[in-house]
């Protein structure tokens, strides 16, 4: 299973990359708010920077909502590196869009992600990821890991290529579950991340294998 980043923060992309465990990354209009990210010219710096980071790919958000408009934007920011993949809502206009770009070989990531039938929709047309949100499925009584199982269940049925990106994970149990129900990538905020270093008994038995070496080791 891949793990990507969710952030625009710079700090944290290095310090996940840095760990030697990171595959991709991923914004969204938000996120790159949250930065202090604005204007054509800094976003794109910014995600220049990004790419500049990490070896994988970097998931990058249109604005646009009109075919003509998502296509035009969507081949602005595939310019920016070769690492870009262009996320793309799941509007009607995001799917034609998505059908477009892969003809023209150009990555996407479908975003918006809520059911099994957006899903099935998305892979039609051609989405290299799909990113079902699962937290904010949970935010409103709806088990958003179900929604992954079904979505794996239906792409291994047809060997659709698309690749279930599990996004909005809250916590390291998401994650855990997203493995083991065969999410092919997880997108994550980095405490997600390094959560999965800890455990009460790993410092403890530490702290007592460098005690007992101190003892014995004057
Ligand atoms: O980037 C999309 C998704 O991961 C957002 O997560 O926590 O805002 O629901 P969240």
């Amino acid at each position: 299973m891949k793990f990507f980043i969710d952030t625009a923060n710079l700090t944290e992309i290095k310090e996940a990359y840095d760990l030697g465990v990171l595959d991709g990354v991923t914004t969204n209009p938000s996120l790159m708010a949250k930065e202090g990210i604005s204007g054509k010219e800094k976003v794109r710096n910014h995600y220049k920077a990004i790419c500049d980071i990490v070896d994988g790919n970097v998931s990058a958000e249109v604005i646009a909502t009109d075919f003509d408009e998502i296509v035009s934007e969507g081949k602005e920011l595939a310019k920016i590196d070769d690492k870009i993949v262009v996320k793309v809502p799941m509007i009607k206009e995001g799917i034609k869009a998505i059908k477009y770009f892969s003809s023209e070989g150009i990555r996407t990531n479908c975003t918006l992600v809520f059911s099994a039938g957006q899903a099935i929709l998305a892979a039609k047309a051609g989405a290299s990821y799909l990113s079902p949100f699962i937290g904010r499925l949970d935010d409103i009584s709806i088990d958003g890991l179900d929604l992954i199982s079904q979505i794996v269940h239906i792409y291994q049925n047809y060997g659709y290529e698309t690749e279930v990106l599990a996004a909005s994970i809250r916590h390291t149990m998401h994650l855990v579950k997203c493995a083991e129900l065969g999410a092919d990538v997880v997108t994550c905020p980095l405490k997600v991340i390094t959560g999965l270093l800890n455990h009460p008994l790993t410092d403890k038995g530490l702290a007592q294998f460098l005690s007992d070496h101190a003892k014995a080791n004057p």
